[in-house]
C-alpha cells in the first residue's frame, strides 16, 4: 500500500508525541498514540516495537507476540525484536516457537552468550537438556563468569547423574560467589558431606520457582498423599481429635493445612517462601500466615500450639534437635506433633537430591531428650521420583 505524505507526516508527528510519553512512563498515552502511529502507516517498525514492549510489561503476552511478529516482519534481521519475540512466545508457553526464534536470534548474533543462555532456558524448560548443557557450555565460554549459566548447568549436570562435572560446576559457583550458598549445599550433598541443614537462601529460591506448579506437581505428578495419610493415622488414635492452636511448620501452599483446618479452631503456616505463602493465602485456609525460618520463629513466639504438622519439611532440615527443643517451648501439653520423614538407616544423612533423610532410631532419641512419646509411626511412600517410591516414615508424637 502507498503511503502519501501527509499519512508520514502524521505518523511522525504521533511518534514523536509517544516516545516522550513513554519515556516519562506514561504509558497509557504512549500506547494509543503508537495505535494512531499505526492508523497511519501499519508497518511502522518502532511503533510495533514499543507497543511489543508496553504490552510485555503489562504481561499481555499475546499483544507483545502480534507487535513483535509485526515488527520482525520489516525487519528480520533484527536481533533485539527477535530476542523480545522469543520471550513473550516463552512467556506464553509457546517453547517450540521460541526455541525457534532464539535459533534465528543466534544465526544473527552467534558470539553473544545472552542469545545461548536464554535459549539454554527454553530448551531447559522444554526438557531438552543436553541441548540446554551445550548452550550454558556456548554461554560459559563467550564469558566464563556468568553465574547464572553456570547455575544452571550445575543443576542440569547434577539431574543427568553428571556428578564430577556437576561438582566442579558448584566449585566455580562458590569462587564466582554467585549463589554461593545453595551451591555449597549442592557440592555437600553431592559429596556425601552431612551438613545440619539447607541453607534458607537454597530452600527459598527452589520454592519460589516451584510455588506455580507445585501442588499440581506434587498431588498429580508424584502421587504426594502425606498430609490425608497422617490425618488417618490421627484418626486412628482417636475417634473425634479438635485442637485449638495449630502450627503448620513448612505450610508451603497450604496441603496440610487443608487436610487438618477443620479439626482446628485456629491454624497458623509459617514457611520461607513468599512464592508459596501467596498460593496458601489465596486458598483462605490459615488465620495467619508468616514469612520466616521454623526455628527462628519459634524462638521468638509467645504463642502456644497444641497441634505442629511439619508435611515433607524435614527434609531441608537435618539436626531436628533445634526444632523439637522449639516446638517443646512452644506446645501447650497435650499437644500433638505430626511430621514425615524420608528413611536412612541411622542418625540422618544429606542425600545427593540435596534432601536430608532420618533414621527412626534418631526420632526416638530425640523424642526421649525432649519429652515426646512416639503414638505411632508408619512406614510410607513419601511421592515418586523416577517413577519409584522415596522410602519413608510418618510419625505421630505427643508431648505430655
Ligand atoms: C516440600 S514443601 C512441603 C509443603 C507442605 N508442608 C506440604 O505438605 O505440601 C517444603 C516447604 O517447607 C518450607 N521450608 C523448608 N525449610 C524451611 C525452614 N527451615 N523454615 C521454614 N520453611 C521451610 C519450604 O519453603 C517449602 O514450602
Amino acid at each position: 500500500m502507498e503511503i502519501t505524505d501527509t499519512q508520514l507526516n502524521n505518523a511522525q508527528k504521533f511518534i514523536t508525541e509517544a516516545l516522550q510519553f513513554h519515556q516519562d512512563g506514561d504509558l497509557e498515552k504512549a500506547e494509543k498514540l503508537y495505535c494512531r502511529v499505526l492508523d497511519f502507516v501499519p508497518q511502522f517498525t518502532l511503533a510495533h516495537f514499543n507497543l511489543g514492549l508496553i504490552y510485555f510489561a503489562e504481561q499481555n503476552f499475546a499483544q507483545a507476540v502480534y507487535h513483535y511478529k509485526e515488527a520482525a516482519a520489516q525487519q528480520p534481521d533484527d536481533s533485539d525484536i527477535l530476542f523480545n519475540l522469543a520471550l513473550s512466545l516463552k512467556k506464553m508457553g509457546r517453547l517450540n516457537e521460541a526455541v525457534e526464534v532464539y535459533f534465528q536470534v543466534l544465526a544473527l548474533i552467534p558470539h553473544d552468550p545472552e542469545a545461548h543462555y536464554n535459549l539454554a532456558l527454553a530448551l531447559q524448560a522444554q526438557h531438552e537438556y543436553d541441548q540446554a548443557i551445550h548452550h550454558y557450555q556456548e554461554a560459559i565460554a563467550l564469558n566464563p563468569a556468568y553465574g547464572p549459566a553456570h547455575n544452571n548447568l550445575g543443576f542440569l549436570f547434577q539431574r543427568r547423574g553428571r556428578k564430577t562435572e556437576a561438582i566442579k560446576t558448584y566449585k566455580k559457583l562458590i569462587a564466582l560467589n554467585h549463589n554461593a550458598a545453595s551451591a555449597r549445599h549442592m557440592l555437600a550433598a553431592l559429596q556425601g558431606d552431612t551438613t545440619a541443614g539447607a541453607p534458607d537462601e537454597y530452600v527459598q529460591e527452589i520454592f519460589d520457582n516451584y510455588a506455580a506448579n507445585y501442588d499440581n506437581s506434587l498431588v498429580n505428578n508424584l502421587g504426594y498423599e502425606t498430609p490425608g495419610l497422617l490425618r488417618s493415622l490421627l484418626f486412628e488414635t482417636t475417634t473425634s481429635p479438635l485442637f485449638s492452636n495449630c502450627l503448620d511448620l513448612g505450610c508451603g501452599t497450604g496441603l496440610s493445612g487443608a487436610a487438618f483446618a477443620d479439626l482446628c479452631q485456629r491454624i497458623s503456616g509459617i514457611d520461607l517462601s513468599g512464592g508459596m505463602l501467596e498460593t496458601a493465602a489465596g486458598k483462605n485456609i490459615y488465620h495467619a500466615l508468616h514469612q520466616g525460618e521454623i526455628v527462628n520463629f519459634l524462638a521468638k513466639s509467645k504463642e502456644q500450639f497444641d497441634l505442629f504438622l511439619a508435611t515433607d519439611v524435614f527434609v531441608y532440615l537435618g539436626d531436628l534437635a533445634p526444632v523439637f527443643q522449639a516446638v517443646k517451648k512452644n506446645a501447650l501439653p497435650p499437644a500433638m506433633f505430626l511430621f514425615s520423614t524420608e528413611n536412612t538407616d541411622s542418625g540422618y544423612i544429606i542425600q545427593p537430591s540435596g534432601r536430608y533423610a532420618h533414621s527412626t532410631s534418631y526420632i526416638k532419641t530425640l523424642s526421649r531428650e525432649y519429652d515426646f512419646e512416639i503414638i505411632k509411626q508408619q512406614e510410607s511412600g513419601i511421592r515418586k521420583e523416577k517413577g519409584e517410591w522415596i522410602k519413608g516414615n510418618l510419625f505421630l508424637l505427643r508431648n505430655n
